[in-house]
């Protein structure tokens, strides 16, 4: 989280002047009251009133964490948290391993550089593969995943074998190459590239050990330079049309034309994921922005359409640090200005068909996505729900036109193709809106969306393109509600008599929530990219919210096509151990339900996944080296939470620098994937192993056995995890 690549919070901190928790509470209806100080402004009123946490949530016990309605019980302990050591690399570190509880294992199943596909070769330890090379290997910065079986000869889905997607997010230049320069030559970028992206593999468990199929048919990588189709609303406008080039390893060169807006080479910023019911693949492009750059001035917010654009979304001319567009004129937009309106898109899949094409969806809107999450109602409609994760923007549902059809694969091709984006206002009363994002919406200027200048068009046809396109000016324009960095969603099973659309959302933190002096982002979309401040909110409580919460909703008449919905939050991480002084509206001590009291604080919730059995799993993303605010909380961590109560346990903790991000499972539930991104991330090209040699330093070999695993420089990884007595993970 605090690299330059994956941007979190400035550390600008200012006096909060805004409400008070009392004053938000006394603005909510009074037959609601009750349920916000009990779920809500729990901590901080506890803290306020003389109250402690632990006399309001003492009552519960220790032991298993039994079953209630649609959730089947955690029958583990929760492990410590892993907080400073002395004798690790580097001053305030954390001990640099991955920790599971009593009576399970974790193995390294698969690390950035291992071969995945026919000719692939093997990592080498002081980064000298070739871009070639890393072509056919795991990428590296891996995040989302989702594990999709095959069907053995009972017909049922195997759970020894199947194919894993997971996204690689982004690349550390330091240690990506020997030299470690961004930019530095068209081969170091070409191999940045090529670490990008997914990876597709064919996993199988033989003997009791996971490995990967090394050479198997369904191995497939997805790159920054991948070919792909742009298809729905906004496929063939006039703002996706880029210079052709041709691509090669010596650079990009242009061949005079023009695209026709329906093709786009590459997924990049592959962050969290998807999976749709008919068994695709979502991978979804977070801070693409970051991947651009220019060789010469960009134009301003005020100069033109684009300049506006790129502000609203972060582009600006020296990037992120990559440096592509020093030697790959495709991302110079000085010279190929309309490239960066081509990613920020949900992009599907098929891991089954390693010829398909992946297909960027344009009706789902284009933001810094996160994750899509579906849901299908029992009328058939499907919704996808999804954040925009950056500081104050927004969660967003796109409900399909058409049903999901069940029975026939092919005919849900095109599903994502056609239908409605909404966008979420939460009031204080605990309802919300989906505000459609439509030609005809209103927005709060009075204006249709139609005739706001950021949308005329031809025709409505022309005008959705452009909501599309500038999603987030759309947002602006009907007046959404500012949220604490969306992050993952997820939907809660309807099992074991649960029977309502509940949707879970990830609230990661926002140290510009309540800070001085207040801001909101512009209706008419001038806002430059996580620049404003807006006061504290009921849906958005904590002045200077650094330990973020977890939200959740319900559609009205159990419906995804509602255009209202009930919620509350779920949780609010924190630090019970804090001394830090408290603000009038966060505490800073969270209202995480565990017992001891104490045992399961975490902070900086990130991942977030409902398993088929109805196991809440949340997995956090902050610095993870004990550093500064983080002393007592630690390692990042996943921790696994029953959602009819609350009460969580610590389940994993994670090696020194790393967040803990991508999950998945075997549909037997006997086997766990979980994804460890960026361990040691302050290594640097001189140093590779400064703050961290995982995962060599705890294991010797994969868990095939025989790979070995070399010393050298830290490597993003997945670990595969199983019970000893070969029980469902969580039971
Ligand atoms: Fe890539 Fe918002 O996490
Ligand atoms: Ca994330
Ligand atoms: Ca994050």
């Amino acid at each position: 989280m605090k690299g330059n690549k994956h941007p979190s919070n400035d550390e600008t901190i200012n006096p909060s002047g805004n409400a008070s928790i009392y004053d938000i509470i006394d603005g909510v209806d009074s037959s609601r009251r009750t349920f916000i100080k009990g779920s809500v402004g729990t901590t901080a009123l506890a803290a306020a009133g003389g109250l402690t946490l632990s006399g309001l949530v003492g009552t519960v016990q220790a032991g298993p964490v039994p079953a209630s309605l649609g959730f089947p019980g955690i029958g583990f302990e929760s492990v410590p948290a892993s907080v400073s050591i002395t004798s690790a690399p580097a001053a305030a570190a954390v001990a640099d391993k991955i920790t599971v509880p009593a009576g399970y294992k974790a193995e390294l199943f698969v690390a950035w550089g291992d071969p995945i596909m026919p000719g692939g070769v093997p990592f080498a330890s002081d980064a000298s593969n070739t871009a070639a090379e890393q072509e056919k290997q795991f990428g590296t910065h891996n995040d989302g995943m989702a594990f999709f079986p095959f069907t053995g000869v009972d017909g049922k889905p195997t759970s020894d074998r199947g194919i894993l997607a997971i996204n690689n997010e982004y690349t550390p230049e330091e240690i990506l190459t020997p030299a470690g320069i961004p930019g530095a030559s068209i081969a170091a970028v070409r191999k940045s590239q090529a670490a990008h992206g997914v990876s597709i593999l064919e996993a199988r468990r033989r003997n009791g050990k996971w490995a990967v199929v090394k050479n198997s048919p369904y191995g497939r990588r997805l790159t920054s330079n991948t070919k792909t189709r742009v298809s729905g609303p906004a496929a063939g406008h006039a703002l996706m049309k880029v210079n052709e080039y041709l691509i090669n390893e010596n650079g990009s060169f242009p061949t005079g034309k023009q695209t026709d807006g329906f093709t786009a080479y590459g997924t990049i910023n592959n962050c969290a994921n998807g999976v749709t019911p008919w068994g695709t693949y979502l991978t979804c492009e977070e801070n693409f922005n970051g991947n651009f750059g220019a060789n010469a001035p960009l134009p301003s917010a005020a100069a033109s359409e684009l300049g506006k654009l790129y502000n609203r979304y972060g582009v600006v001319a020296a990037g992120f640090g990559y440096d592509w567009h020093k030697q790959d004129a495709r991302f110079d937009l000085a010279v190929n200005p309309n490239e960066a309106n081509l990613f920020g898109w949900v992009v599907e899949v098929d891991p089954y068909d390693p010829k398909s094409v992946p297909v960027k969806r344009t009706a789902l809107g284009r933001f810094k996505h996160e994750s899509a999450q579906y849901v299908v109602d029992a009328q058939g409609h499907l919704a996808m729900y999804m954040g925009d994760d950056e500081r104050n923007e927004y969660i967003y549902k796109f409900v399909s036109t058409g049903k999901y059809n069940p029975a026939n694969r092919a005919a849900n091709r095109d599903l994502l193709d056609s239908g409605v984006l909404y966008v979420a206002k939460f009031a204080s009363n605990m309802t919300g809106q989906w505000i459609a994002l439509l030609p005809g919406t209103i927005g709060v200027d009075g204006v249709a969306l139609r005739n706001n200048p950021n949308f005329v068009g031809a025709d409505d046809a022309e005008v959705l393109a452009k909501i599309l396109i500038k999603t987030r000016m759309a947002a602006d324009a009907v007046g959404a509600t500012m949220m604490d960095r969306p992050e993952w969603t997820g939907a809660r099973p309807r099992i074991g008599g649960f029977n309502k659309i509940e949707v879970y959302c990830t609230l990661t933190n926002n140290n510009r929530r309540g800070t001085n002096t207040a801001s909101s982002n512009r209706a008419d979309g001038f806002t430059t990219a996580g620049s404003a401040r807006p006061p504290v909110d009921a849906a958005n409580p904590r002045e200077d919210n650094i330990y973020g919460h977890i939200i959740r909703w319900q559609e009205d008449g159990d419906t995804v096509k509602a255009t209202s919905f009930s919620w509350n939050l779920f949780a609010q991480a924190g630090d019970t151990k804090t001394t830090r002084a408290p603000k009038p509206t966060n505490n800073y001590k969270g209202n995480i339900v565990a017992d001891p009291f104490g045992s399961a604080d975490y902070g900086a919730p990130d991942g977030l996944w409902f398993d088929h059995f109805g196991r809440l799993w949340v997995q956090t993303d902050q610095v993870g080296d004990a550093s500064g605010v983080w002393n007592n909380i630690g390692a990042n961590t996943m921790v696994c939470a029953d959602p009819n109560t609350g009460i969580t346990r610590r389940f994993l903790t994670s090696p020194n620098g790393c967040e803990v991000t991508g999950i998945a499972m075997s549909p037997d539930g006997k086997t766990m994937w979980v994804g460890v991104q960026h361990p040691g991330e302050d290594a640097t090209a001189a140093n590779p192993e400064k703050t961290s040699r995982w995962p060599a330093n705890q294991w010797g070999v994969e868990s095939d056995g025989v790979t070995s695993l070399p010393f050298g420089r830290p490597r993003s990884s997945v670990v595969v995890i199983t019970k000893d007595d070969g029980g469902i993970i969580g039971s």
